[in-house]
């Protein structure tokens, strides 16, 4: 069993990978935070627990984090077009009825690591601003984290932002310099993968085809995330990016991995939030970071598949 936190940008393809951990054998959530990303803090908040309460996840709490990266304004752009203005465009689904907690995300990442028996899984699918400010402001809790498995960066091809660039990067490149340099286990599931584990039409269909609330909803929310990749990027197929975060977990032969060197460009604009790998060696440095490689596509869509069949079992605490 992995003691998991989910920090997220919901955004449509977190709302997935957090349906998909609650629905996991092996994953027990100790919370979900949040962080400004795809959308504003305050609608990836609203849509972190709106989604947790539409799928019966309602032991499960929500901790506001940052609401902008560590350095720079938050970047509105990308996140509005793909989402949409609130962050989850399309399905319809309630308001929550399950308060989120007062406290910050920041501080109940320090204090669940801190008091959990066991080591804890940090499952970080927006931009990396809490996580670095958990890593400098409580350098103590490293020990307590068994991994950290991150969606972001784009080695071998091209960024989602710029052609240097991924979102997640790009939004906080200073916050992923620092977890990057943190010595912690990180695991980053990159776009070289997520772009290729993608759901076509009838992948889709076979998902709503299972009815029920969460195969219809999930259903719907990639009708809206696959029309807006096929109007931004001319993308006829749609990637579930986060989701494989948690997948990983679920299935550790799903994706193979490279272990290398990776730093972030902290440069203005041309390579703003650029993940390069030391690939051939030259720098020096050990590696620090495990960059996916290859995944098995049709496998991810089979678990995707039979996962949103699924009811949502509480895990209980550690
Ligand atoms: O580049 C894809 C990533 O940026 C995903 O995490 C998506 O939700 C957005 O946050
Ligand atoms: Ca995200």
């Amino acid at each position: 069993m992995y003691n998991v936190i989910m920090d997220c940008d919901p955004g449509h393809d977190d709302a997935i990978a957090l349906l998909l951990a609650s629905r996991a054998d092996n994953i027990r959530i100790l919370g979900v935070t949040t962080v400004a990303g795809n959308s504003t803090l305050e609608n990836v908040t609203r849509n972190a627990r709106r989604v947790l309460d539409y799928a019966g996840v309602t032991d499960v709490d929500v901790y506001a984090g940052a609401n902008k990266p560590l350095m720079r304004e938050l970047y509105r752009l990308t996140g509005a077009i793909i989402h949409g203005e609130d962050g989850l465009g399309g399905p319809e689904i309630p308001e929550a009825v399950t308060p989120v907690r007062p406290e910050h995300a920041v501080e109940f990442i320090i204090r669940t690591l801190r008091e959990c028996p066991e080591k804890v899984v940090l499952v970080p699918t927006g931009p990396l601003t809490n996580i670095a400010m958990v890593l400098t402001q409580a350098p103590d809790v490293k020990e307590k984290i068994e991994r950290i498995v991150i969606m972001g960066g784009a080695i071998y091809d091209p960024g989602n932002v710029t052609s240097a660039a991924e979102f997640n990067i790009y939004q906080d490149p200073e916050a992923a310099r620092i977890v990057f340099q943190s010595g912690c286990d990180i695991y980053l599931n990159t776009l070289d993968i997520s772009m290729k584990a993608v759901f076509y039409e009838e992948d889709k269909e076979r998902i709503r085809a299972k009815g029920g609330r969460i195969p219809t909803f999930v259903a719907e929310l990639l009708d809206f995330f696959g029309a807006t990749h096929v109007e931004h990027f001319g993308f006829f197929a749609c990637p579930i990016h986060d989701a494989l975060c948690v997948g990983v977990l679920i299935d550790e032969n799903l994706v193979t991995w490279e272990h290398t060197y990776v730093d972030v460009s902290v440069a203005e604009e041309l390579t703003r939030g650029e993940t390069v790998a030391d690939l051939w060696n030259v720098t020096g440095h050990a590696p620090n970071c495990h960059i996916a490689r290859t995944v098995n596509r049709e496998r991810f869509v089979e678990m995707i598949t039979e996962h949103m069949g699924r009811s949502y079992v509480s895990k209980g605490r550690p």
